[in-house]
């Protein structure tokens, strides 16, 4: 059981790495963030409550997110381990989180957490473009399409997130500090934690995850 918690401010590069590790190691990447975006797009009334937080910055009330995560967990293609990408994000998640994986008898077995210099995270996420498709990364400088606007894997067109506008990255990165960070500290204690040195080559960082899971 290969669970893994991935850790670290918006824009560290937690979408990137968990797409690589999920082909790898073949397990799936369960980024609430995904998830909340897609409640959004389709308006259910679970979507149209968590907008609003999401369009400001804010984090989505903790019963919303804890419980389309358990919901997930318990599907079959989690039974060989998960990547949890965005959550948990409050100590209350991380506490929920515990208690939900020793219901359903799975465990996390290491918490990376990618380190980005702060002044890099605006850069990176005012440049984000996601394939509407595939949902395939990209960034106007640092890893751009071959043909502009275009995704290399489906040729779809790509998009800027809502909440990729400065101000809601300010707000976003602020919500970090306060409510997130902290968990570095709780899972300190557990001994599971590994830090990620996560700046420069997308292909080299994910060689040191790489290592580490195995
Ligand atoms: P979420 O979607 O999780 O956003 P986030 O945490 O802000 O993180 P991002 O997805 O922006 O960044 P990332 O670390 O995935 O980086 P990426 O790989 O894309 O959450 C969105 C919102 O949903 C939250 O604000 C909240 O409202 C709500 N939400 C979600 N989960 C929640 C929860 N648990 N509780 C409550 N609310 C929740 O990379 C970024 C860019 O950098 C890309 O363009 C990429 O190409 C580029 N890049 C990646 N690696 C490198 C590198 N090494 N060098 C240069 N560029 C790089
Ligand atoms: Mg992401
Ligand atoms: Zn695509």
């Amino acid at each position: 059981m290969l669970g893994i918690i991935l850790l670290g401010p918006p824009g560290a590069g937690k979408g990137t790495q968990a797409k690589k590790i999920s082909d790898e190691f073949a397990i799936p990447q369960i980024s609430t963030g995904d998830m909340l975006r897609e409640a959004v797009n389709n308006g259910t009334e679970m979507g149209k409550k968590a907008k609003s937080f999401m369009d400001q910055g804010g984090l989505v009330p903790d019963e919303v997110v804890i419980g389309i995560v358990k919901d997930r967990l318990q599907a079959k293609d989690c039974d060989k381990g998960f990547i949890l990408d965005g959550f948990p994000r409050t100590i209350p998640q991380a506490q929920a989180l515990d208690r939900v994986t020793n219901d359903l008898k799975k465990e996390i077995r290491v918490v990376l957490s990618l380190e980005v210099d702060e002044k890099e995270l605006m850069e990176r996420l005012c440049g984000r473009r996601t394939c509407a498709g595939c949902k395939a990364m990209y960034h106007v400088t640092f890893n751009p399409p071959k043909a502009e606007g275009k995704c290399d894997k489906c040729g779809t067109a790509l998009m800027q997130r809502d909440d990729d506008k400065e101000e809601t990255i300010k707000a976003r990165l602020v919500n970090y500090k306060k409510m997130t960070e902290p968990l570095l500290q709780y899972y300190k204690g557990t001994g599971k934690i590994r830090s990620v040195m996560a700046t420069g080559d997308i292909g080299r960082i994910y060689a040191n995850i790489a290592n580490i899971l195995r």
